[in-house]
């Protein structure tokens, strides 16, 4: 007759033996899926641009950023993290990545949005290289899954420019 600690015991390696099965198959039926994310994001406004006390040059937009990322979104998702980052080129660096926005999309309900609004963190550059500066607006997400490795993609909307005079 087995003992029940024996039988606890038993009981306790089968679940974790099937836990363990489960989470190995949640990932490769999660890689199966390919999901095809949109993004877009529109420049509403120059609300200011002016070059600061120090010299560094900074600007304030307002923006208009529409995603459907529904398809991110498995039964092994547990949340996306999103952000705008401004990118482009200057002298003293060959890519200066600004994070404008950011938000943390919980479920597969609040993945279809648009939302109009300034950029949350400080659109500034090292130095003055913002007058006439080309840039591409990214949208970046992180998609963290219950179990199974984190990944990240992201889409560029290219062809923006900020204007030639401080306002
Ligand atoms: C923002 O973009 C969405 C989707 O393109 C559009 O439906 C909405 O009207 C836009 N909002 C503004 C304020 O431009
Ligand atoms: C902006 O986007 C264009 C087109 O995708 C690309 O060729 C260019 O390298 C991008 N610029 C930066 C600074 O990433």
């Amino acid at each position: 007759m087995h003992s029940f600690a024996y039988r606890a015991n038993a009981l306790f390696t089968f679940g974790v033996t099937i836990l363990a099965i489960m989470c190995v198959m949640a990932s490769l039926s999660d890689n199966l899926n390919t999901p095809s994310p949109q993004a877009e994001i529109e420049v509403l406004n120059i609300n200011w641009f002016q070059r600061q006390p120090n010299g560094n040059d900074e600007v304030s937009l307002t923006l208009n950023i529409s995603a459907d990322l529904q398809s991110l979104f498995t039964w092994n998702t547990k949340q996306v993290f999103i952000f705008v980052a401004a990118e482009y080129e200057s002298e003293k660096n060959a890519l200066n990545q600004v994070s404008l926005w950011d938000a943390i999309i919980p479920s597969k309900e609040h993945a279809m949005f648009w939302i109009h609004t300034a950029n949350k963190y400080s659109f500034v550059d090292q130095g003055s290289n913002l007058r006439g500066q080309e840039f591409n607006l990214t949208m970046h997400w992180h998609v963290m899954p219950k179990t199974g490795y984190m990944y990240a993609d992201k889409k560029v909307i290219s062809g923006f420019r900020l204007p030639e005079e401080y306002k």
